[in-house]
């Protein structure tokens, strides 16, 4: 008897459209995945199936970064306000990141991406955490791109941990400085974002790395997280290449002679060093090293 024939046709992976290269590229991006619960609920489903979706979406925002050549993702994936949802969103949540890291683990090991976790470990489920331990351990090698989940994280109590080591350590209040509570946050080892993108079409931070962003470009996209992907990041990107960062500088650079940049501006007055992180990668002028 002769086999069925199959329904459908593999099709050959599509080849992805390219896009020109950018001018200028962030180091570092941050994103608030907002807008799950509203793409489930326009495609009449429970609101898990959007978190479903957006994980999904993850992976391809993953690649694109290593295409565009950002070298570190920062995905807000539970933030600590994100306990006040229903008991079945919540544990739901939980369970999805366990199995997107055992489903992911191989493409993860063969795009050399390095995974970290920021964020409170207490509460979270101790499977979920000896899986994301293990992620990080195996991936540490890994510098093609990192991700960096940000994990029951809030950016308030990020700071209030932070001041707590210090004081754990004995530090005089007149030695601390701005380099201090930097090298004590979570992200002591990353560049600060010189991007944040929240989708959705938001524009609000939502504890957001609320100390590392005072000087991050921001850009809200105007579709659901689900519906982000390759085309949606680069047009973020191409839009953050066109900003002109002046880090409460002057515009093209800091030679004020008189010059009438500042007209109607609010930020002319030449503020103090924020960059406060040493060791780091800079990204002050928002240009990636590659
Ligand atoms: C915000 O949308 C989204 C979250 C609180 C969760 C984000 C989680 C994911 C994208 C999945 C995580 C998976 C991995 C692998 C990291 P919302 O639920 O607040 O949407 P709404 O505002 O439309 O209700």
């Amino acid at each position: 008897m002769e086999p069925t024939p199959a329904k459908s046709l593999k099709t050959a992976p599509e080849v992805a459209e390219e896009l020109p290269p950018l001018p200028v590229t962030p180091v570092h991006v941050g994103i608030v995945m907002d807008g799950n619960g509203r793409w489930a609920a326009q495609r009449g489903l429970p609101r898990l199936e959007g978190h479903r979706a957006g994980a999904r979406c993850v992976r391809e925002v993953a690649e694109a970064a290593v295409e565009f050549g950002v070298k570190v993702l920062t995905l807000y994936a539970f933030s600590t306000e994100n306990w006040a949802r229903p008991e079945a969103e919540v544990s739901g949540l939980m369970t999805l990141l366990e199995d997107s890291i055992e489903r992911e683990q191989g493409a993860i090991m063969e795009n050399e991406i390095q995974v970290r976790s920021i964020g409170r470990r207490d509460a979270v489920p101790s499977t979920l955490q000896v899986a994301i331990d293990q992620l990080e351990a195996a991936t540490r090698g890994n510098d093609r791109l990192t991700i960096n989940f940000a994990f029951n994280y809030g950016g308030r109590s990020e700071i209030v941990d932070a001041v707590r080591e210090i004081v754990a350590e004995g530090v005089p209040a007149s030695r601390i400085s701005e380099a201090t509570i930097t090298r004590h946050l979570y992200t002591r080892d990353l560049p600060d974002p010189d991007l944040v993108i929240r989708t959705a079409g938001e524009m609000r931070l939502s504890n957001f790395l609320l100390w590392q962003a005072a000087y991050a470009e921001y850009y809200a996209a105007q579709v659901y997280w689900p519906d982000f992907g390759r085309e949606e990041f680069y047009a973020a990107l191409t839009n953050y290449s066109r900003r002109e960062r002046k880090f409460g500088g002057l515009a093209g650079g800091d030679d004020y002679a008189g010059s009438d940049d500042c007209a109607g501006s609010d930020d002319c007055a030449v503020g103090e060093d924020s960059a406060g992180s040493d060791g780091l990668v800079s990204s002050r002028n928002g240009k990636a090293k590659q």
